[in-house]
């Protein structure tokens, strides 16, 4: 019996294990292509052409509609301006219903000094990865059937990121501007929402390594206090979101399906709500260059149209890592088994985020319950012999 017990519990562990691997190949693969800085003005420009190769390639592979968003901006290079262009790279998942439009999105371009992994290689991996995993479920062999359009976004140069003072807008700007707005027939209620991942593997449970500038305490009194209890340990993964409804519910969506899983104790999940009316001080420098912002303050005339988005953030510069990977950093050495979890994990609740709002899951079919016929028969046959061995 004990024997026959360790091999079905082999068995599982092997499946499980399997599905594991799986997907740590995949994050490894991403990463690989995420290695070196993406910058207009690097010294080499070979990095910034593959991960762009790799992402559309990505895209088609999974299936997605891939369109390459081109834009205009200005950057400081020696003290002088230059024009440069940039790629918005989008892979549309169009659903059978209109409006709706929900958004996954990573900033992929790098700024020249920082942890091109870091910031943002990991937030692009997990789109990619949460892009391929959803296409799996909408297909043949998935669970679900589409209903809504979800759309993948790579954004390039985020100037606002760069070092120094660069007049030009970032890649995210342009992005919303010149291909979301019309994507969505001009039309607030056609947009349900993004989700907007940047910097999002930086972990320590070391006491003080989380840094809070001095009006965090008023802008996030709750946040604040539970970060304080926990004697400010950087183990918590920021969703900031803005405090009306819209951005609300998704939040909500994202959160429920983060939590569900118990692997959300290891980087647990602090919300950040941006209450309206709220001075955030000198907080506001945290979240006031990442791509949700232009969301948020998004002014396609001479009206604001303020949209959806959430952000989920390790707070980035505001945080020490617990495990420094030295540039140039290999992505099997980045790849440390609290960045898998945590990277895998993240995926998986945003991919089922995107399930429960865009899809159905497919009605069981009528012969699924004649398949489970022979399973049932076989488990009580092995009971039996089980039974029959002891
Ligand atoms: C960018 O600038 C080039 C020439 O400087 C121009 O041909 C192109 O149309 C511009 N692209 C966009 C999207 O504005
Ligand atoms: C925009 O309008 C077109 C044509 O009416 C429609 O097919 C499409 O679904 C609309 N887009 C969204 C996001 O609702
Ligand atoms: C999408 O936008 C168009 C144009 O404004 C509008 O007519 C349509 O009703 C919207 N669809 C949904 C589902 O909100
Ligand atoms: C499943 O069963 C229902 C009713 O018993 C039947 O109408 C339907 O055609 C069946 N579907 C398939 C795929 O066999």
């Amino acid at each position: 019996m004990a024997a026959l017990l360790n091999y079905w519990t082999l068995l599982i562990l092997a499946g499980m294990a399997c599905t594991c691997t799986a997907q740590q190949a995949q994050f490894e693969n991403h990463l690989e292509h995420l290695t070196g800085v993406r910058h207009p003005a690097a010294l080499q420009n070979k990095p910034l052409v593959d991960a762009r190769d790799y992402i559309k390639n990505q895209f088609r592979q999974y299936g997605l509609d891939l369109h390459v968003s081109y834009f205009n901006t200005t950057i400081m290079v020696n003290k002088e301006e230059k024009q440069v262009r940039g790629e918005n790279i989008v892979g549309v998942a169009k659903g059978p219903q209109s409006g709706g439009v929900l958004l996954v999105g990573a900033d992929y371009g790098t700024s020249l000094v920082r942890s091109p992994l870091e910031d943002n290689g990991a937030g692009v991996a997990v789109m990619l990865e949460v892009a391929r995993s959803f296409m799996e479920q909408m297909g043949p062999k998935g669970a679900f059937t589409q209903i809504k359009t979800v759309v993948f976004a790579a954004f390039d140069m985020n100037t606002r990121e760069y070092e120094g003072n660069h007049p030009g807008r970032p890649g995210s700007y342009y992005f919303l501007h010149q291909w979301l707005w019309p994507f969505i027939n001009q039309s607030v209620d056609n947009f349900s929402g993004a989700v907007i991942l940047d910097s999002i593997t930086k972990f320590n449970r070391n006491i003080n390594s989380q840094f809070l500038p001095a009006d965090f305490a008023v802008a996030f009194p709750e946040a604040n206090e539970r970060i304080a209890a926990d004697n400010k340990k950087g183990d918590f993964l920021a969703l900031v979101t803005r405090g009306n409804e819209a951005n609300l519910n998704l939040n909500q969506a994202l959160s429920l399906n983060y939590n569900k899983n118990r692997k959300s104790q290891l980087m647990r999940l602090q919300e950040l709500i941006m209450k309206d009316g709220v001075t955030l001080g000198n907080a506001k420098e945290m979240f006031d260059h990442q791509a949700h912002i232009h969301f948020w303050t998004f002014l396609p005339s001479e009206e604001n149209r303020p949209l959806p988005a959430i952000l989920l953030t390790d707070t980035d510069v505001y945080r020490r890592s617990s495990e420094e990977c030295h540039i140039p950093c290999s992505a099997q050495d980045f790849l440390t088994n609290t960045r898998k979890e945590i990277l895998g994990h993240t995926s998986q609740a945003v991919a089922h985020t995107l399930a429960d709002l865009q899809a159905e899951r497919k009605p069981s079919e009528n012969g699924s319950s004649m398949t489970a016929v022979p399973s049932l028969l076989m488990s009580t046959l092995l009971l039996a012999v089980c039974l029959l061995l002891y």
